[in-house]
């Protein structure tokens, strides 16, 4: 099977670094021009300079802050009245760790605006040039926590959930329009999220970083953590015709994490 985006244009969102970084890549590999957002405009800029560009591929760069609502309106309502795109990979940063006990109703809206208000609106900036060409991908990166909540990660486990049910009724309505709406439950990956996380959490058990990492491998069937690349493989996949008859999923990618069917 040859995947083969020559001609797509891509926005990945988060992708300075870690999944969104490695999706950017296998992305553009296979031929798409990629738009990169983040925060870090230097960070950006090399990472654009990087990219492959045999395939005739025009990279570019938005710098947003997510957790500023309005302002990262402002920015991708600008982006899209000069681009359109027809693959649109929704990932912004993780909403901050904490159990429930010690979120407050602030915290949720902050996680609201973060994880779901971000997603709605800049799908319903790039659906207007799917709907007019008849072809369109969505792709959410969601957690495993939508199928077993992750412990010690209430906003993320709570709002990721609203996202998947989103994507799921999207799915039904874009259908007919020949364009796609998939979430991915994401399982651990090696990234500057996990490693934060889990200095935080050796902190709090007063454990080793080492120790927590053991743990979390031991939770896993392939008792391992996952690698960027492999989650842009999966992407890839779905942004391709060769996944024009896959929608309204939610696929784990956890290497056997999740224990529920
Ligand atoms: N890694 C895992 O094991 C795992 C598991 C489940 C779910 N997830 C979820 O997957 C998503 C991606 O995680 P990751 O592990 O790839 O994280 P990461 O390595 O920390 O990368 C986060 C990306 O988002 C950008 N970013 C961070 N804050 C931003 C902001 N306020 N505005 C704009 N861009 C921002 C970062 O770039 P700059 O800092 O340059 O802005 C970076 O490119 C997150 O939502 C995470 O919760 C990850």
């Amino acid at each position: 099977m040859n995947i083969s985006l020559k001609g797509k244009k891509a926005l990945v969102g988060g992708s300075s670094d870690g999944i969104g970084k490695a999706i950017a890549l296998q992305l553009a590999n296979s031929g798409a021009s990629v738009t990169l957002v983040s925060r870090n405009e230097d960070k950006l800029k090399k990472i654009v300079a990087a990219l492959p560009t045999s395939a005739g591929q025009k990279h570019q760069y938005l710098v947003v802050d997510y957790t500023n609502f309005n302002d990262y309106k402002d920015k991708v309502q600008h982006f899209f009245k000069i681009n359109t795109i027809d693959i649109l990979v929704n990932n912004t940063q993780g909403p901050s760790a904490g159990n429930s006990l010690e979120k407050n109703i602030d915290d949720y809206q902050s996680a609201f605006d973060l994880l779901f208000k971000t997603t709605v609106l800049t799908t319903d900036l790039a659906l207007k040039n799917m709907i007019k060409n008849k072809w369109g991908r969505v792709i959410n990166v969601a957690s495993v926590s939508v199928k077993e909540p992750l412990s010690y990660l209430a906003l993320s486990n709570t709002i990721r959930a609203a996202v998947v049910t989103w994507g799921k009724s999207l799915a039904a309505d874009v259908g007919p329009h020949q364009i796609t709406v998939n979430n991915i439950l994401t399982g651990y990956f090696d990234t500057n999220r996990i490693t934060n996380l889990n200095e935080a959490k050796a902190k709090q058990l007063h454990i080793s970083v080492d120790e927590v990492r053991n743990q979390m491998e031991a939770k896993v069937s392939l008792q391992r953590i996952g690698k960027p690349e492999e989650y842009g493989y999966l992407v890839t996949f779905l942004a391709s015709d060769n996944a024009a008859y896959i929608t309204g999923t939610a696929i784990p990618i956890d290497g056997g994490l999740l224990k529920s069917m």
